[in-house]
């Protein structure tokens, strides 16, 4: 094998759709939290699991921007839960070299909450061994309406031709710019759905989907969908 199609075989960017936490609580008769808990326990599962694989991003859809009308109780436990685990996880983040961000309007989260990402943001922000993205209050529609918001500023200024906005363009104005695209999208509990997930991004992803609740998705899990991947052959729209 090539050393090109070596480096193919095992994705650089995987994006997780955390879903089915309030199901697997509801199997158990326990309240939608609990899900959420064991989900947080799947989430540093995976994270060593790319670290032990070689996968050097992984973003994970949090919170999206529909998220906020669930009840009160629920988006203040999601709410500290993060801050849970942003305080006993930062260690293995420094431990790993994994540097932590944010995609989405992190404005729109609890001042407490913010401080805190900041504050790890900043921590790990020399960090390149591997990167953890939290996709929180998240939106990909949202995402490209405010690329194409600071296009049209730019254009309002005369620093921006109309006839020079090519996707370079919107690309370079989303959230995260420097961040490569998915390779390979995975959403859990049986959904076959993108949800107003990474919209943009996902353009040329593979896919791969599950029937295992999020909390029960462990490393064995992701093993098998990192397989899955390396069994596809992706052409980018090039013929076969
Ligand atoms: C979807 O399950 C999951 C969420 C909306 C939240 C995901 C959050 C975590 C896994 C918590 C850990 C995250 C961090 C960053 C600490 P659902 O509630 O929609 O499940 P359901 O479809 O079965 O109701």
């Amino acid at each position: 094998m090539s050393g090109r199609a070596e480096a193919a075989a095992v994705p650089r960017h995987v994006a997780i759709i955390m879903d089915g936490n309030g199901r697997w609580a509801k199997q158990r008769l326990r309240p939608r939290l609990f899900g959420h808990r064991a989900g947080a326990e799947s989430l540093r599962a995976v994270l060593r699991a790319c670290r032990d694989r070689g996968v050097e991003y992984l973003t994970v859809y949090a919170f999206s921007t529909e998220n906020w009308v669930r009840p009160e109780d629920e988006v203040s436990g999601l709410m500290s839960l993060l801050r849970t685990f942003l305080k006993k996880d930062e260690h293995e983040l420094h431990e790993n070299q994994v540097r932590l961000r944010v995609t989405g309007r992190i404005q729109d989260l609890p001042e407490a909450v913010r401080a805190e990402l900041e504050r790890v943001m900043a921590a790990t922000k020399t960090y390149a061994k591997g990167h953890l993205i939290l996709a929180l209050s998240y939106g990909g529609r949202a995402e490209i309406v405010d690329a194409v918001r600071a296009l049209a500023a730019e254009v309002q200024a005369g620093k921006l031709a109309p006839a020079a906005i090519d996707e370079a363009a919107i690309a370079a104005h989303l959230y995260l710019p420097d961040v490569p695209d998915p390779d390979l999208m995975i959403r859990t509990s049986g959904e076959l759905r993108l949800s107003n997930f990474l919209l943009w991004q996902l353009s040329y992803a593979e896919f791969y989907f599950t029937e295992t609740l999020w909390p029960d998705f462990r490393e064995a899990d992701f093993a098998k969908a990192l397989d899955e991947y390396a069994r596809r052959q992706r052409r980018f729209g090039a013929p076969s």
